[in-house]
């Protein structure tokens, strides 16, 4: 090996070690709130000694002490670190401090936590009343529409009403399936809790189902479109109506925080009826694409043609025998 080419392979191979070294620094985390409520432990020995303390006194049925609440606090907040490493924020770098407040530049405890109010304070960004604003900082399309819904009326009036963390946990924040719709709207919509209207729960299923559906449309349009183009099809209006019906599906996540199931229903409706036009278009005449029912009237009829010959044929031998 000549020493010039050497010399270039020592430069690559530095500037591959530097871009690492970068790299790296980058993705070790400059936060404080993270560095420590990561190390935070509920098994440590203290937390243990507590743990002791605490089934001691509950044994002798004394009331909490100051310890044991102390030990409450440390548990959330290892747990809640746990469970927030896990979620969509931790990937996108949304960090205690986002929500919390403090100071994530501080490593010490006392002047990290400094500006952090309680979260039982009135002032404090995660107290229920506030949350919706904390978190539409970020989330303004579910803010705005959650601003005009009944939800947000009552909130404001202090009465039993969902805040964002109700129906999105601290702090997996996921966003609900079907079957805990049951669960998370009939905790207040229910004959028992008597917050009407009691068909909530089930309604609010019947539409995350016809989203579903309106998500196979669209996909099943998409690919028609596809195939037509290839075969030479013009696809021009049908592109444009699979635009206008996903447009408005991007916009039901965010709509859902209206509360208001008339509007979200006719506004799923007329995507749906966008997706199923565009299909119509770029499929042959003279069948609709609606693939598993349209084919089945096609076997029927075979089958129809196939009895009626072979009937003609036994009434022919039968003829043929007298
Ligand atoms: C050096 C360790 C350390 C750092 C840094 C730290 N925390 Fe904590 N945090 C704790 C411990 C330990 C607790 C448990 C209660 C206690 O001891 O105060 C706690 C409790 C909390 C609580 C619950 C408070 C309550 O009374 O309800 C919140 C919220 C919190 N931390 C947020 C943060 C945020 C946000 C940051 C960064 C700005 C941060 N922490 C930085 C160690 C730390
Ligand atoms: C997206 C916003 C958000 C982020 C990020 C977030 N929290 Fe919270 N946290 C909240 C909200 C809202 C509450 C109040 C929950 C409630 O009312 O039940 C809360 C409550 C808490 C509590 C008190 C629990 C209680 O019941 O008193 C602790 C401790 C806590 N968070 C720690 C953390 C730690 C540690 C992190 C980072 C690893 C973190 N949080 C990240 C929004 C957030
Ligand atoms: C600093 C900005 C920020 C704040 C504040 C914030 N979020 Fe998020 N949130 C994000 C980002 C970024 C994502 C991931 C991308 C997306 O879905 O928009 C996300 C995703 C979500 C998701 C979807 C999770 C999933 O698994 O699909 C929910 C639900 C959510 N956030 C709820 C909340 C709630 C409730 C609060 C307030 C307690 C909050 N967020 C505060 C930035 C934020
Ligand atoms: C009464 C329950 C409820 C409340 C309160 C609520 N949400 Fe939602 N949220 C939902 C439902 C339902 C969906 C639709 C997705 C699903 O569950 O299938 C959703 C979806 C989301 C998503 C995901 C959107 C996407 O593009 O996938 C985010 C982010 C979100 N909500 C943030 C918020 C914020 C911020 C607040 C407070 C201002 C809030 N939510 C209040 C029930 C709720
Ligand atoms: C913490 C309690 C609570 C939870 C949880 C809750 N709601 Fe509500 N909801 C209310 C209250 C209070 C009203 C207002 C009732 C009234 O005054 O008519 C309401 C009203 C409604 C209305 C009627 C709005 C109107 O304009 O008439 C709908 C629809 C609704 N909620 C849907 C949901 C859905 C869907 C969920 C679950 C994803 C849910 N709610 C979870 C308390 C709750």
């Amino acid at each position: 090996m000549d020493m010039n080419m050497f010399r270039k392979l020592i430069v690559v191979y530095l500037v591959l070690i530097g871009l690492l070294l970068l790299i790296s620094n980058v993705s070790a985390s400059e936060n404080s709130c993270i560095d420590c409520h990561k190390t935070l432990s509920p098994f440590i020995e203290v937390q243990k000694q507590f743990n002791q303390i605490r089934i001691q006194h509950l044994e002798k049925s004394v009331t909490c002490s100051l310890e044991c609440h102390e030990d409450r606090v440390q548990q959330l907040a290892t747990a809640n670190y746990l469970q927030w490493s896990d979620s969509t924020h931790a990937l996108n770098g949304v960090t205690c401090d986002v929500c919390h407040g403090g100071n994530p530049a501080q490593p010490a405890k006392e002047k990290a936590h400094a500006s952090i109010k309680k979260t039982t304070d009135t002032e404090s960004p995660v107290y229920y009343t506030n949350v919706p604003e904390t978190c539409g900082k970020c989330h303004s399309k579910e803010l705005d529409n959650f601003e005009n819904s009944k939800h947000f009326k009552k909130l404001e009036d202090l009465k039993l009403a969902p805040t964002c963390t109700t129906c999105h946990a601290p702090h997996t924040f996921e966003v609900l399936n079907s079957v805990e719709f049951r669960n998370f709207c009939g905790n207040c919509h229910s004959v028992y809790k008597k917050v009407a209207p009691y068909d909530v729960p089930l309604n609010a299923e019947y539409l995350l189902g016809k989203v579903n559906k309106l998500k196979f449309n669209i996909d099943t349009a998409n690919q028609d479109i596809f195939w037509a183009e290839k075969e030479g099809t013009d696809v021009t209006q049908a592109n444009k109506y699979v635009n206008e019906a996903l447009d408005k599906m991007n916009k039901l996540a965010p709509m859902w925080h209206e509360f208001n199931m008339t509007h979200f229903e006719a506004e799923v409706d007329s995507a749906n009826a966008l997706a199923l036009k565009a299909q119509k278009l770029v499929t042959p005449s003279p069948t609709p694409t609606q693939t598993a029912a349209s084919q089945t009237p096609g076997f029927v009829g075979i089958s129809g043609i196939v009895s009626l010959l072979s009937v003609l044929l036994i009434i022919r031998k039968k003829q043929g025998h007298k």
